[in-house]
């Protein structure tokens, strides 16, 4: 795997790996690209459950880290994240959305969207660890009208492991 001077992968107080800055990264600074083999989504999909190892370019297409793929697969997700990803026609990109210190860790917001209405199981599968003042408690993306409903939901999962 490619190394950087300005990131790096390590073990994350969130989870697994994470990647991290090792020098100031200022707001709008690209970051780095999430790099991987373009495959169609319908004939990854039975292969795992998980959504959040790959990346959706669109309805048809992924991008599959597993071959190819850059420390970009390692960045967590958080609901206050410092970097945000973004789609340039086929490729991703990695952007800061605010300057960043030498040691943070880096996070965009996952945003998932399972092609389906989520159920509570779907939260519970996808909950979130990020600790943001504001987590939302899950990697989903949360549309306006069901955000009452995912935090009780939420709040009775934290209830739970307590
Ligand atoms: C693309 S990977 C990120 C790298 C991962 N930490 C690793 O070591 O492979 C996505 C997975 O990391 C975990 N993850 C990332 N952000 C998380 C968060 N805020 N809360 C809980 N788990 C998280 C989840 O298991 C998710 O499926
Ligand atoms: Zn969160």
């Amino acid at each position: 795997m490619k190394r950087f001077a300005h990131i790096e992968a390590r073990r994350s107080p969130i989870h697994g790996l994470g990647v991290f800055a090792l020098q100031p990264l200022p707001a709008g600074m690209q970051i780095i690209e999430y790099t991987g083999r373009r495959e169609r989504w319908a004939l990854h999909k039975h292969k795992r459950s998980s959504h959040t190892e790959i990346f959706h370019l669109s309805p048809t297409h992924i991008i599959n880290p597993v071959e190819g793929g850059s420390i970009a697969r390692y960045i967590n997700h958080s609901c206050a994240p410092n970097c945000e990803a973004i789609q340039e026609e086929d490729r991703i990109f990695i952007y800061a959305l605010r300057d960043i210190r030498p040691g943070e860790e880096l996070f965009y917001d996952y945003g998932l969207i399972l092609g389906r209405r989520f159920t509570r199981e779907d939260v519970r599968l996808h909950f979130c660890r990020c600790g943001a003042p504001r987590c939302r408690g899950t990697m989903l993306a949360v549309p306006p009208h069901r955000r009452a409903q995912v935090r009780r939901w939420v709040r009775a999962m934290r209830a739970e492991t307590k």
